[in-house]
């Protein structure tokens, strides 16, 4: 059995058919033809599939597409706007924070999340916000200077 789904993802709307158990993940993924979104575990260990529903950063891979009808998703897809990279993306790229870039993604949809609600938040906020976020690159520290470049100028 599939059901129709109506997804509002970036300020678009979607008209999907799926069966009633499968992921936001692998909707945005293979129905959407939005990959930005990565699939490292589908168990919600590793936060490679990190959106923002309604405001809030969710494992894709753990919320059900169904129950994102009517909800406003943001995916790393619509973080750049009108062709400019978003201030977190351009930051990574000047501070050299991305390496394999699989988990960047994610990374940055927990840090957008968390400068919407506090532009300037503190190096254990920044932790705490990417928290759920798994890297296995990078040693972090370069993604905390990305953040600092653009929340503590100077
Ligand atoms: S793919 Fe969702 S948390 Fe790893
Ligand atoms: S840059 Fe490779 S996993 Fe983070």
């Amino acid at each position: 059995m599939k059901i129709p789904v109506t997804l509002k993802v970036n300020g678009e709307t979607y008209e999907v058919v799926i069966a009633p158990y499968r992921t936001l993940l692998d909707v945005l993924r293979e129905e959407l033809r939005l990959t930005g979104s990565k699939k490292g575990c589908d168990v919600g260990d590793c936060g490679a599939c990190t959106v923002i529903l309604d405001g809030k950063p969710v494992n894709s891979c753990l919320v059900i597409a169904a129950t994102a009808e009517g909800r406003e998703i943001q995916t790393i897809e619509g973080l750049a706007q009108n062709g400019k990279l978003h201030p977190l993306q351009e930051a990574f790229v000047k501070e050299g924070a991305v390496q394999c870039g699989f988990c960047t993604p994610g990374i940055l949809m927990s840090l957008k999340s968390l400068l919407d609600k506090n532009p300037t938040p503190t190096r254990d906020e920044v932790k705490t916000a990417m928290g759920g976020n798994l890297c296995r690159c990078t040693g972090y520290s370069k993604m905390f200077k990305a953040v600092e470049s653009i929340t503590r100028p100077g």
